[in-house]
């Protein structure tokens, strides 16, 4: 059987390696822009093809789907998504994991999946207000009391979102004028014309829960976190991610069984909403991007369209059951008839980045990277190739996160085996690497606490969702 993956990360390597040690014996077959060495090992190792091109662009995919002719398909990212290379698989009669463009609307635009939540009234929403122009944005701003989060209303890689808590509160005039001057400088990252999406702000921890469907019926993989921030302590830039927990078995630490059990049932809600809507079965991964809060306990902050990167790289290596059966049954939806069975103990995930990442780009990019693989592996860890490219024989970073360091134990050993590990990792430059992932977990565990206290006392006096500085106006504000 025959197996194509789009996709050039570390999201994308984890796949592949799952894809490759699977009992069904698959030929995996890959394309992405640069080869990835550790996809390419199991494109090797399993008698399959690399094909490099532009996966955005549809003719070429569609190209390689023709001269593959796989069983099926496995699209890692989310732009290919957004172009239509999910249609284009099934236009040709090739079952494949991913949505179409339609339903990846949930994560393109963060106005059109809020706007979903709240016709459909599901749990875990947000009030929301859509702007088509910086001047009245502005206006709002300036006259608005409460706290607030102001995001591009299209995706633009995590970049954007600016959280402004209590403006009146804690903000001279002068000071909310400079801020609605800051709304220019997110509308700037927004092609076509401003729109910007404001929403109110809600506070506690953040963790994903991954879910997969075919359309019929609903397998949760384990929870996961991310840690956003560039730096320790979750201070610098926000990333596409620096690493990510996952475990013990399939929840957090900071979440519960109750609470893990209303997540999924947000994220099926919107499932149905999305074939309502868009009048097509969404195959594939839907991903809730979560927060416990005071307001509703489980709350949607965005959507994923996939597998979320780093939490991808904790979750699938904790999978004890053959994952890529379980993928080619989402596929070819007999999702009912998969077993997932997942390893207890917990794993941590920490990239390693080149100075420079992520704010420029050109400085992180083109420097040698080399890593003493078969030490890592005795150590325990296991190494996912995310922004690297094997040139020759060497592996050149290309901007990004170069890889992701994955152990599976406790927390505790697994962040002693990171640190040994990432000791044998080596550059031209100076590489980003934070040790406090999967460190920090008592303070998750005592804010979830207040939390659930607050959510728990909404809930029994049926106030679950209602905010008291919000008033609603035409529906949504
Ligand atoms: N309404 C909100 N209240 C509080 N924090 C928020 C809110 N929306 C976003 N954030 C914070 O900003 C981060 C990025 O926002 P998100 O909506 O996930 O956009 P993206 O990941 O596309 O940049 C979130 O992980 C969260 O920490
Ligand atoms: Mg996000």
């Amino acid at each position: 059987m025959k197996v194509l993956l789009i996709g050039d990360g570390a999201r994308e390597n984890a796949l592949a390696e799952a894809l490759g040690k699977s009992n069904r014996g698959y030929r995996v077959y890959a394309m992405s822009s640069y080869v990835n060495p550790g996809i390419k090992e199991v494109v090797d190792k399993t008698g399959g093809k690399y094909y490099i091109g532009n996966i955005l662009s549809i003719e070429n995919v569609r190209r390689v789907i023709k001269e593959v002719n796989p069983d099926f398909g496995v699209i890692g990212p989310e732009d290919p998504l957004f172009e239509g290379v999910a249609n284009a698989f099934r236009e040709e009669g090739i079952p494949v994991v991913g949505p179409n463009k339609e339903g990846a609307m949930i994560e393109k635009s963060k106005v059109w999946m809020r706007q979903l939540m709240w016709k459909y009234n599901i749990p875990g929403r947000l009030r929301f207000k859509a702007f088509n122009n910086l001047a009245e944005a502005s206006k709002f701003i300036l006259e608005f009391g409460g706290s607030i989060a102001i995001k591009p209303s299209e995706q633009v890689g995590g970049k954007g979102v600016k959280v402004v808590a209590d403006l009146q509160a804690y903000l001279s005039e002068e000071k909310r004028n400079a801020l609605s001057k800051g709304v220019n400088n997110i509308a700037g990252l927004v092609k076509d014309e401003v729109k910007l999406i404001i929403e109110e702000k809600v506070d506690g921890p953040e963790y994903t829960l991954h879910v997969l469907t075919d359309g019929y019926s609903y397998l949760p993989l384990p929870l996961a976190q991310d840690y956003k921030n560039a730096y320790e302590d979750g201070i610098g830039p926000e990333t596409g991610g620096m690493g990510s927990i996952s475990g013990p078995d399939h929840l957090l630490p900071f979440i519960n069984e109750e609470e893990y059990e209303k997540s999924l049932e947000i994220v099926k809600l919107t499932a149905e909403a999305i074939r309502k809507e868009t009048g097509m079965d969404y195959i594939g991964v839907l991903s809730g991007q979560m927060m416990l809060t005071g307001l509703w306990g489980p709350t949607i902050i965005e959507y994923y369209s996939r597998l979320g990167d780093p939490e991808a790289s904790a979750i699938i290596p904790r999978i004890r059951s053959d994952f890529a059966e379980i993928l080619e049954l989402t596929a070819t939806r007999h999702l009912s008839k998969a077993k997932l069975e997942v390893e207890e103990k917990p794993s941590i995930v920490r990239a390693v980045a080149p100075l420079g990442y992520p704010l420029d780009k050109k400085m992180a990019s083109g420097h040698k990277i080399s890593l003493d693989l078969p030490k890592m592996r005795e150590l325990g860890c296991n190494v996912y190739f995310g922004s690297v490219a094997l040139e020759g024989m060497s592996l050149v970073t290309k901007g990004s996160r170069a890889i992701e360091i994955v152990v599976i134990d406790d927390f505790i050993n697994a962040s002693n085996k990171l640190d040994q590990c990432f000791s044998l990792v080596s550059s031209d430059t100076k590489l980003i690497y934070r040790h406090d992932i999967g460190n920090t977990l008592e303070v998750q565990v005592e804010k979830a606490e207040i939390v659930r206290y607050t959510y728990k006392s909404r809930e029994k006096n049926g106030m679950l969702g209602i905010s008291a500085d919000w008033s609603p106006n035409g529906g949504l504000w």
